[in-house]
């Protein structure tokens, strides 16, 4: 095979990101941000006024969603019925209630089918919380990317400008409900596949990462 695809799954802040980004650079593959899928769904729903509990409504907005992922060269751009929403589906109002809107199910079919098809050509590079074990259950290379919860709300303090301040042990305390709902939802839950590669990150750079699942990737062709 010349091309394969790699699942990189893990809880909130882990660096999936970063990392994905970087190995799809390195390897000529194209970058999937499948949290910003779930994100750019929060957002439309938010603004219709439809809570996570109301399934019949949003099950409606599912069926017409128009949500397209444009690569670029520094990662993805996020297209929502034609408005550029990359930006938005960062702010914290998305980023504490992505998680209610992910535990439905009609959510999860819909983006998943979205998923697996941008994949099915192989060459991509995937993050988010299920894809090693629903989305792309023969992705060729899995990783399961943490670190401890501290050093995961450290560096996203680390990122946080005058404008977007968060006291650290609140930042704390959000990721660590968001890897709880995340974990404990009926389904597809958090957790790592069985055949994944568990790389904890508290101790390494994003380059030793990115290198060593670069070399990961290589083996497997
Ligand atoms: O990766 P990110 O932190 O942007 O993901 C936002 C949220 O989207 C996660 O906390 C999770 O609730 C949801 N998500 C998911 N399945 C994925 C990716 C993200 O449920 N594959």
């Amino acid at each position: 095979i010349d091309r394969i695809n790699i699942a990189i799954d893990g809880p909130a802040g882990a660096g999936k990101s970063t990392v994905a980004r970087k190995v799809a650079a390195e390897l000529s593959y194209v970058y999937v941000d499948t949290g910003a899928m779930y994100r750019a769904v929060t957002l439309l729903a938010q603004r219709n006024g439809i809570g996570p509990e109301q399934a019949a409504d949003l099950h409606k907005l599912i069926e017409g969603l128009d949500l397209k992922l444009q690569p670029t060269s520094t990662g993805q751009k996020i297209m929502l019925h034609n408005e550029d929403v990359t930006e938005l589906i960062r702010s914290r109002e998305v980023t504490t209630q992505v998680s209610h809107y992910a535990a439905n199910e009609y959510v999860r079919q819909k983006l998943g089918d979205m998923q697996r098809e941008l994949a099915s050509h192989k060459g991509i590079v995937m993050d988010g919380r299920d894809i090693g074990t629903h989305v792309l259950p023969d992705a060729e290379l899995k990783i399961f990317l943490t670190a401890s919860v501290k050093e995961r709300a450290r560096r996203r303090h680390q990122e946080l400008n005058d404008s977007n301040y968060v006291p650290l042990e609140q930042l704390e305390a959000e990721i660590a409900a968001r890897d709880k709902l995340d974990e404990t939802r009926e389904i597809a839950p958090l957790i790592q596949a069985e055949d994944a590669v568990f790389l904890d990150t508290s101790h390494m750079t994003i380059e030793e990462v990115v290198s060593y699942i670069v070399k990961l990737g290589q083996s497997k062709l």
